[in-house]
């Protein structure tokens, strides 16, 4: 085997998002691929990401896209629905020999493949669901489905300050955000954004036991995994390795909110500036 394709195995999957949504994206990639080295940026400077322009998510996808290409990458993770929405073709035909997942076509996917009445909710940012992301990914796999769409824009400020399930304030939020997925309408929901299952059980709660949720953090950490093992770069070493994290801006606040969401301190940590 050549040093090239061993730095490369060893090198580790890089992984972006506006704030700390992405980290739901790091879970199921640390589940799926645990012998896996992880780099995350998280673009705390500029987030949101969901209430900008196209151009301006672009223009930022591109620059935190690059700074983990510098790190010697062997797989970048676009974690963030916003970014992956409007940036993911762009960012495919930048780095051409390296594999770029973003998070809409394995999350529509499996939403078709649950759903037994076509009838599918997505919430999102509203840049995603202007975007329409989603519902041409979800007719891509099955032409009569029926998409009903609603963004959600206060739901990543809840998750971002590490308001889960518990406050009143988040359930009054979800109560109306929700309410067009109530009663039978959808029988299943993509979490359209990785802010979202940070809110999971206060979701599940309102939507109630029949509308299956769709996280695609579990889809694209199973993609990811398909791939490295078709390319041969499964890392191999038994030495283990520590993830590293970096965010542009609130180290603090994120540190706090992310060691809460992961259960665990974070290993390396530092602040950069894109
Ligand atoms: N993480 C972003 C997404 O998945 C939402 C947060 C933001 O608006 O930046 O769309």
């Amino acid at each position: 085997m050549t040093s090239l394709a061993l730095r490369m195995k060893e090198s580790p999957i890089g992984v972006f998002d506006s704030g700390v949504g992405g980290l739901t994206v790091v879970k199921s990639l640390r589940r799926r691929l645990p012998n896996e080295q992880i780099i995350y940026l998280g673009d705390t400077a500029r987030l949101p990401y969901g209430t900008r322009s196209p151009a301006t998510v672009e223009r930022y996808a591109i620059q935190t896209a690059s700074f983990l290409e510098s790190l010697n990458i062997k797989m970048l993770v676009i974690a963030c629905n916003t970014a992956s929405a409007v940036a993911h073709g762009t960012l495919r035909a930048m780095y051409p020999s390296m594999p770029t997942l973003g998070v809409i076509q394995p999350g529509a996917k499996q939403a078709v493949r649950a759903s037994k009445s076509g009838r599918i909710g997505v919430i999102g940012t509203e840049a995603t669901v202007s975007s329409g992301a989603y519902a041409k990914a979800i007719a891509g796999f099955n032409p009569s489905a029926e998409v009903v769409s609603q963004a959600c824009p206060l739901f990543v400020a809840l998750a971002e300050e590490g308001w889960a399930e518990h406050e009143a304030a988040t359930r009054l939020i979800a109560d109306r955000y929700l309410e067009p997925f109530r009663g039978g309408r959808v029988d299943t929901l993509v979490l359209g954004c990785t802010h979202y299952p940070i809110l999971r059980d206060v979701i599940a709660d309102v939507v109630g036991p029949d509308v299956v949720l769709i996280d695609s953090g579990d889809a694209v950490a199973e993609e990811a995994a398909i791939l490295l093992a078709a390319s041969e770069q499964l890392r191999t070493s038994l030495e283990p390795c520590e993830d590293q994290f970096f965010v542009t801006d609130a180290a603090g606040r994120f540190r706090r909110v992310a060691e809460l969401f992961l259960g665990a301190a974070l290993e390396r940590f530092e602040t950069v500036e894109l």
